[in-house]
Formats: C-alpha cells, structure tokens, sequence
C-alpha cells in the first residue's frame, strides 16, 4: 500500500502581512516564517503524517536549502532513495503573502524541480511498481507528468493528477486515463473555461471532464467543502467549519490524507471525509507542512464532531 510522489518540493518563505505594498512602496509586515513546503512534498508529508508508506521523486538544488529538504522528509520517515540534487541550480522557492483572513498568495520559483524528467521515473521503476498509487501535480514539467500517467497505467498503479498550479498547457487527453483528477474551483475554471461560481455550474465542469473520459473527479472548494462527480454520480461534503490562520498548503494536506486513506480502504467518500478534517486543522495553525496534524489529532478532532 505503499504511495509514491513525483512531484515538486520548495521552500516556503511566508510573509504574513496586512496588505500588499504598492508600487514603489516599502511596506512593513508583522511577521515572517520559513518552513519546507511544494505542492509534491506537501502532499508526502500529508500522507506519511497519516500513517502511509512513502517515497518521493524530486530534485533538490546546489544551496543551503537542499540538506534541509532531504532531512525534513527523514523527519517524516519518506523514502529519499530517489531525491537527486541538480549542480549549479537553485532549490525551488515559493515566497507566500498570508493576510490577516488567512488568505494567501503565492509566488513559485521552480529551480531544480525542472529537472525531474521522464527519465528520472525510468531509473526508480523497480521500486515504483511496488506502490499502490503515484501522486502528481504540475510543478514539474509536463513531459514528466505525462510519462507517470502513462507509466502508472501500463503497470495498473492507480494515479491521482492534482492539476495545481494551473497550467494552459495541460493537454487533457494524455492524462485522461488517471484514475483521480484533484483540482480546486480556480483549476477546474481554468481547465474547463467553464464557470464555477455555484455548485451547479461547479457539476457541470466536472462533468465536462467525465465526459472526456477522467474517472474521478473531486473538486476540492477550501471553506465550501469537496465534490466527487464519476460518471454514475455526485457527492458533495461540506467542510469542517474552523477558524481560518493560514490557509496556504490545505489542499495538498487534503490530497495527501486522501491518499493515504485511500490506498487502504478504497472508500472514496470515506477518505474525502477525513481528509476534509485534516486539511480543516491544517488551516487552523500557520504554515503549510508545519501545521499538519498527526492521525491521532485527526481522530480526535473526528470523534468530537460526530
Ligand atoms: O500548495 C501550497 C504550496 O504551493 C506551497 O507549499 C508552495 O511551496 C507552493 O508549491
Ligand atoms: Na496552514
């Protein structure tokens, strides 16, 4: 039941601030954190802190901050058999704005993660096959993302794409056989070119996927909760309602609680409904890694709101 990730890893540098400075303005902000983070090894870290196995594909850079990302997914028991450092590139960097709602805005430097190439999956293929479902997202490239879809299937790996950030270039039809397809309302708004201000309009673009062949769609909405549309049906979860502090990371602690629940019960409404309260607790502390909770507090945090 193993979970493999190949994906992206950054660094977070999250200033939390009151507004936006302006042009030409100098602004001060009332604080500032640095903690590890990318969408890839936010969602491994969201997995192992819920109890999964699992290992990562990912490239580190040449600077202070590549030990630090190797040793933070130790921390998290992740296998890093297949965490490569790029000479004489950048770790990826994300500077985040977190305003006083819990709202945030985010920059991303991808760095070394663009070097993570089919290839990459073709060395560590062995130990692929061992895993029950790849994760991916599109902070790496395309190319890549492409090659795992097609890898997972032709070895009946189950595959997740979380299509974030949004990207003009994905081309739907070469990863139309993924078994879950994870955006949030502004991805699916921007894949679909469809609106997704109501949750009508929100079915109708999931639909729109369905119909072009995507198994499984949920639709991750922060505060509004999660939809599931398949081709026989529609769910939608309402979300945990908790006072929001930073809401930066709590899709990719969604995705990875999923995953983990998934893998062992194969109950996808089940698993959207804990990975609704993991993301939800992860909301309520600040940073993206550093506030995820453990499979203890998520049970905790369950069996009071029964
Ligand atoms: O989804 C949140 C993540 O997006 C942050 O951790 C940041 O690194 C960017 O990748
Ligand atoms: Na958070």
């Amino acid at each position: 039941m193993k979970i493999a990730v190949i994906g992206s890893n950054m660094v977070d540098l999250i200033s939390y601030i009151d507004r936006m400075p302006i042009d030409g303005e100098t602004l001060e902000a009332p604080e500032f954190s640095i903690g590890c983070g990318g969408k890839g090894a936010n969602q491994a870290v969201a997995a192992a802190s819920y109890g999964s196995d699992v290992m990562i594909l990912t490239k580190v850079g040449d600077d202070i901050f590549a030990d630090n990302t190797i040793n933070n997914f130790k921390h998290y028991n992740i296998d890093t058999t297949f965490v490569e450092r790029v000479k004489n590139i950048s770790s990826g960097v994300a500077p985040i704005f977190v305003d006083s709602s819990g709202q945030n805005r985010i920059l991303i430097i991808k760095g070394a993660n663009e070097y993570l190439l089919p290839e990459d999956i073709h060395k560590a293929a062995d130990h692929l096959k061992k895993c029950s479902l790849i994760i991916l997202q599109l902070e790496v490239n395309l190319d890549t993302v492409y090659y795992a879809v097609q890898f997972a299937i032709k070895n009946g790996i189950r595959v997740l794409l979380n299509p974030a950030p949004a990207n003009a270039k994905l081309d739907i039809e070469k990863i139309k056989e993924c078994d879950f397809f994870v955006p949030n309302e502004t991805e699916l708004e921007f894949i679909t070119k469809m609106p997704v201000d109501t949750d009508i309009n929100i079915k109708k673009a999931a639909i729109s996927l369905v119909e072009k062949g995507i198994k499984n769609i949920i639709v991750t909405m922060g505060a509004r909760g999660s939809m599931w549309v398949s081709k026989d049906s529609v769910h939608r979860l309402n979300a945990f309602s908790v006072d929001s502090v930073d809401s930066s990371g709590a899709g990719d602690a969604f995705i990875g609680c999923f995953a983990s629940c998934y893998v062992k019960s194969n109950d996808i409404l089940a698993s959207m409904y804990e990975a609704s309260a993991f993301s939800a607790l992860s909301v309520t502390k600040k940073g993206t890694q550093k506030s995820y909770p453990s499979y203890q507090e998520v049970q905790k945090f369950l069996a009071a709101h029964k």
